[in-house]
Order: C-alpha cells, then sequence, then structure tokens
C-alpha cells in the first residue's frame, strides 16, 4: 500500500468490515480508558490515517516482544495495528538484509524526518563492540534514528529498563533507551515480554489523538499499568483471608491459593496481566499456578529469588518501594496500604507530567 493511502482504504480494500474495525476500537477505547463516546471518533481518525512510517530497532534481546506482538488477539488485532503503520524497518519481520535493509531505513528517516516513529526493543551494550548489525554499533545506530523521530517507544523490559543484559555483573555495560536519550518523548512499555494490547494501544492512542497517553513516573501508560497484578489478581480473597500454598503440591495450591508465600512479585508489579491476560485474553502466570516475577519492574532479574517472597527494600527504584515495605509488614493491612500507593502513583505522575 502507498504511504499516501489511508487506512480506511486500505480496510475496505481488503474488505475488513465497518463492524469488526469498530470491535477493534471499542476494545482499544476500552482498555486505554477512554470513554465509549470516543469509539467513533477513534474509528473515523484511525480511517483517515495515513501510515506514520515506524522504524523498530531490536538491540540486545531475545525476539520476545516481537513474538508477543504477532501473536496477540486474533485475527483483527494485529493484522489492523500493521495496517495502521508502514513498518519501515524491522530486523526479524524484513525480508531485506544487510546493507540494503540499511538503506531502507537511511530512506525512510530521510523520507520522514521528524515524523517516524523509533520503536526499540533490547537493551544498548554502552561496550560498542558486543552487538552491531550491518558493521553499525546498537549505541550508533539508537543515535542515529533517535534525532529525527517523533517519538520513541521502547518496547520490553529490556528497551525500557536494561531488563536480562543489565543484570549482575552487565558484562555488556548494558543500559536502557532513556539512559541514552534525553531530549525525546519516551513511552516505556516494559514486560518480558510486554503485553501486545499496551503495545498496539498505545499506537492507536497516538495515531487517533495525536499525542501520548498518560503515563507514570517511571514512562508507563497508566491505562495498563496503573495498577499492580495483586490489585486485580482473582487470587486476592485468598490473600487477604491469609490462605497461601506453602509448596506447588499443597493443598493450598491445589485450592488455588494466594501464591505470595510462593514468591509472588505482584503486589509490587505494575501490569495489566491480571485483567487483559495473554493468549486473547485465555491465562495469565498466576492462573498457570506460578507466581509473577515482576517482568515489568526495573531491575527484576536482580532483586531477589524468584521463589522468594518480597522482602522489605525489593524492587526500591520506583514508586512502588513503599509498597514493597507493605507488604513486609503484614497481610491484612494490604488493600489500604496498596490504595494509598495508587494516590501517591497518581500524583507522582501528575508531577511528572507537569
Ligand atoms: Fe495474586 Fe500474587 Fe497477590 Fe497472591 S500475592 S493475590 S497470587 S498477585
Ligand atoms: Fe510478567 Fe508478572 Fe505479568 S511475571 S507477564 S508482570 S504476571
Amino acid at each position: 500500500m502507498a504511504h499516501n493511502s489511508t487506512l480506511g482504504e486500505l480496510l475496505r480494500s481488503q474488505g475488513v468490515s465497518r463492524r469488526a474495525f469498530l470491535k477493534f476500537c471499542t476494545t482499544t477505547a476500552s482498555v486505554m480508558a477512554l470513554p465509549a463516546t470516543l469509539v467513533p471518533v477513534m474509528a473515523d481518525a484511525l480511517e483517515q490515517v495515513r501510515r506514520p512510517s515506524v522504524i523498530w530497532l531490536s538491540f540486545q534481546e531475545c525476539t520476545g516482544c516481537t513474538e508477543a506482538l504477532t501473536r496477540s488477539h486474533a485475527p483483527t488485532l494485529e493484522n489492523l495495528i500493521f495496517n495502521f503503520i508502514s513498518l519501515d524497518y524491522h530486523h526479524a519481520l524484513q525480508a531485506a538484509s544487510g546493507r540494503a535493509a540499511e538503506a531502507a531505513r537511511e530512506e525512510a528517516m530521510r523520507e520522514n524526518a521528524g515524523k517516524y516513529l523509533l520503536l526499540v526493543d533490547g537493551s544498548i551494550p554502552t561496550v560498542k563492540a558486543y552487538s552491531t548489525i550491518a558493521g553499525i554499533s546498537n549505541l550508533d545506530m539508537l543515535m542515529d534514528s533517535a534525532p529525527n523521530a517523533a517519538a520513541i517507544i521502547a518496547v520490553g523490559t529490556c528497551a525500557a529498563y536494561g531488563g536480562l543484559p543489565m543484570a549482575a555483573p552487565n558484562p555488556t555495560s548494558a543500559v536502557s533507551v532513556s539512559d541514552l536519550i534525553k531530549d525525546k518523548p519516551i513511552i516505556n512499555i516494559p514486560g518480558c515480554p510486554p503485553i501486545p494490547l499496551a503495545m498496539t494501544g498505545v499506537l492507536a492512542h497516538y495515531l487517533t489523538l495525536g499525542t501520548l497517553p498518560a503515563l507514570d513516573a517511571l514512562g508507563r501508560p497508566l491505562a495498563f499499568y496503573g495498577d499492580t497484578i495483586h490489585d486485580r489478581c482473582y487470587r486476592r480473597p485468598f490473600y487477604d483471608r491469609g490462605l497461601f500454598a506453602k509448596t506447588f503440591d499443597d493443598e493450598g495450591a491445589r485450592k488455588g491459593w494466594c501464591l505470595y508465600k510462593l514468591g509472588c512479585k505482584g503486589p509490587v508489579a505494575y501490569n495489566a496481566c491480571a485483567n487483559v491476560k495473554w493468549n486473547q485474553g485465555v491465562s495469565f502466570p498466576i492462573q498457570s499456578g506460578h507466581g509473577c516475577i515482576g517482568c515489568c519492574e526495573p531491575g527484576f532479574w536482580d532483586n531477589g529469588g524468584i521463589y522468594e517472597s518480597i522482602a522489605r527494600g525489593q524492587f526500591g527504584t520506583g514508586p512502588q518501594m513503599g509498597v514493597a515495605g507493605m507488604v513486609g509488614a503484614g497481610v491484612g493491612a494490604g488493600a489500604a496500604l496498596l490504595a494509598r500507593s495508587k494516590k501517591e502513583r497518581a500524583a507522582a505522575a501528575h508531577r511528572a507530567a507537569e
């Protein structure tokens, strides 16, 4: 499709019904906490969209973020989102390689200067030799691609916070996108991998309203990262009653009791897994019988063992630090304290936006 065609023209040419498209807009508006009255506005706006150029850079990562996006809610969401954008450069998905791929990136940057979205997954090794693409270090490629981007979306915990490559002893001296870029709007969509709807929702919001969604103090869209897993967890009634599984095969585990004492980090992990879930809403880690490992939080690899209960001071880099201490302070007081934390987070987000 030509860059100057509208999304509406493309959808019609592909036989996508207006009803299916409205369903997508309704889902997106709902999860982005936008009012229902905005659904027709979103539909009309998206239909008029002339697809913006997107350049997707993959650095020190496992390709899980791309895997998650391409396996998102089938069949409409990911198809539609790829129709919304002109994905001009993506290592894993493009056919071209080597110099031809780099020429495509440079052409897209030249033709869309100041307008393209830059998506990054993976951390950036500051020791340049550790990761190169077509002979260009990750660091140089990011610094070359960022200046003319309209905004940057850091996809996944590695791009947002350094992730696994930055775990101690951090052999490549890896850093996050926001450690390097200070003069551009950056949206962090952490998770290992992130929820696909968080990626598509942010893109749809940007394309519809021309603005970035409200972010928390860690640069995450509040619509998806405003609550902890614990806030929405279906095992929460067991937590509140002090009923915990002590091993993975005891009576408590069989009865679906809370996994807090098996290391669940849900009380300090801000993400939408418990309500949006994965694989078209089928399940999420806790529903599968394993505690949340806090994959959406900064430094989650270095914050104690996966099967150790949350200790005071864990996840101490963000506003959630207080929550860890609160949870350590005792079961039962959790609900009121978490509510206070949410209020504090809203205030922090407000301060960050000012
Ligand atoms: Fe759910 Fe984990 Fe909270 Fe227990 S500690 S209620 S399993 S999020
Ligand atoms: Fe990650 Fe916890 Fe969700 S481990 S996928 S944030 S339930």
